[in-house]
C-alpha cells in the first residue's frame, strides 16, 4: 500500500503544495464537515505542544473524527521502556493515522517505516515541522495574494528552528529572497546554505536586526531562542534576547509586510506590536485549523473534488 505519511515538506511538489492551500481554504469556508466519520485520529506529544496538538486535534474534532492519545509520554510506557517502534505498532492498533512530535529528528522517518498507518511528522527535534510550513504558506498566500518572489527575513533561532527549516525548502518552488538573521552560535546551518545553494535559492546572512535591516521585507518570521535545545545554558543567556521586534522598528517598512511567529513567543517580539496592522501570529496559528484539516484528509485519501462537493452539499 502507498505510505501516505507526511514527513517532511521537501517530499512535496509544487502543485502538491498549490493543492493543499487550495484545499485549507475549502476548510475555512466551512471547517466543520463529517469527512473522517468513523475515523480515529491518535495524537502522540513525546514533546510539549499548545497549537499543533490542539489545531490538529480541533481539526479532527471539526471533521467528525474521534481523537485518542497523550500529552505527556511520562504516563505512558515508555516510561517503562517500551521502545518507539512498540508504541507505534500499538497505536496502529487502535487509530487510522498518527499525528507525533517528537524530540529526536528523524523520529518521524522511522515511524513512518515502521507503521502500518500512516504518520503525521507535528515536529522532530531541531529537523522539520511540516504542518507548520503548510499553514505558514497558506498565511503568506493569504497576506501577500502569491508565494512567488517574496523577500523573506528569518529571525532568531535558525540553528535549531524547525520551522525555519521547513519553510526554506517548501519556499524553493516560488523564487524567494531569503535573509538569514542570526547571531552567529544560531546560524542557519550549512547543510540548508548548501540545499539553498542546490536549489538556486538566493539568501543573504545578517548579524545585525534593525529598521534599516528589514526596509524591504514583505514577511519577517520571528523565532524563539529555543532553551530546550541548548546543551550550555550559558549561551542561552547570551543569545536569548538578542533580537526583540518593537513596533517603532515597522515606521518605514513595507505596507504589505506581515508579521509571522510559529509561536510561542517568549521575548522576541514586544507586546506593543501585537496592535499593529501587520502583526499576523495570532491569525496565522488560526489557520493551521484549516492547513491540518487539509493534511489529514489528504493522508486519509480524501481528494479535493471530494472536499468541494461536500462544500456544495
Ligand atoms: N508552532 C508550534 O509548533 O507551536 P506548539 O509548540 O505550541 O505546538
Amino acid at each position: 500500500m502507498e505510505n501516505r505519511s507526511l514527513v517532511t515538506i521537501a517530499e512535496h511538489s509544487k502543485e502538491k503544495i498549490l493543492y493543499l492551500l487550495e484545499m485549507a481554504k475549502e476548510f475555512e469556508k466551512c471547517p466543520n464537515r463529517h469527512l473522517l466519520d468513523q475515523k480515529v485520529v491518535a495524537t502522540l506529544f513525546f514533546e510539549p505542544s499548545t497549537r499543533t496538538r490542539l489545531s490538529f486535534e480541533t481539526a479532527a474534532n471539526r471533521l467528525g473524527a474521534r481523537v485518542i492519545g497523550f500529552t505527556d509520554p511520562k504516563v505512558t510506557s515508555s516510561s517503562k521502556g517500551e521502545t518507539l517502534k512498540d508504541t507505534i505498532m500499538m497505536v496502529s492498533n487502535y487509530a487510522d493515522i498518527i499525528v507525533m512530535r517528537h524530540y529526536l529528528e528523524g523520529a518521524a522517518r522511522y515511524a513512518s517505516e515502521v507503521a502500518p498507518v500512516p504518520i503525521v511528522n507535528a515536529g522532530d527535534g531541531a529537523n522539520q515541522h511540516p504542518s507548520q510550513t503548510m499553514l505558514d504558506l497558506y498565511s503568506i498566500y493569504k497576506t501577500q495574494g502569491t508565494l512567488e518572489n517574496l523577500n523573506i527575513y528569518l529571525v532568531g533561532d535558525l540553528k535549531y528552528g524547525r520551522t525555519v527549516h521547513s519553510l526554506l525548502m517548501a519556499m524553493r518552488h516560488f523564487n524567494p529572497t531569503f535573509h538569514f538573521v542570526a547571531p552567529r552560535e544560531l546560524a542557519m546551518p550549512e547543510e540548508y546554505k548548501l540545499y539553498c545553494k542546490n536549489h538556486h535559492i538566493r539568501y543573504e546572512e545578517h548579524t545585525d536586526f534593525n529598521e534599516e535591516v528589514i526596509a524591504d521585507a514583505d514577511i519577517l518570521y520571528m523565532t524563539r531562542v529555543q532553551r530546550e535545545r541548548f546543551t550550555d545554558l550559558m549561551e542561552y543567556e547570551r543569545v536569548k534576547d538578542i533580537y526583540i521586534l518593537h513596533a517603532k522598528m515597522l515606521e518605514h517598512t513595507r505596507p504589505n509586510l506581515r508579521i509571522l511567529h510559529p509561536l510561542p513567543r517568549v521575548n522576541e517580539i514586544a507586546y506593543d506590536v501585537d496592535g499593529n496592522e501587520k502583526a499576523y501570529y495570532f491569525q496565522q496559528a488560526r489557520n493551521g485549523l484549516y492547513a491540518r484539516q487539509a493534511i489529514l484528509c489528504d493522508v486519509l485519501g480524501i481528494t479535493l473534488d471530494e472536499v468541494k462537493r461536500d462544500t456544495e452539499k
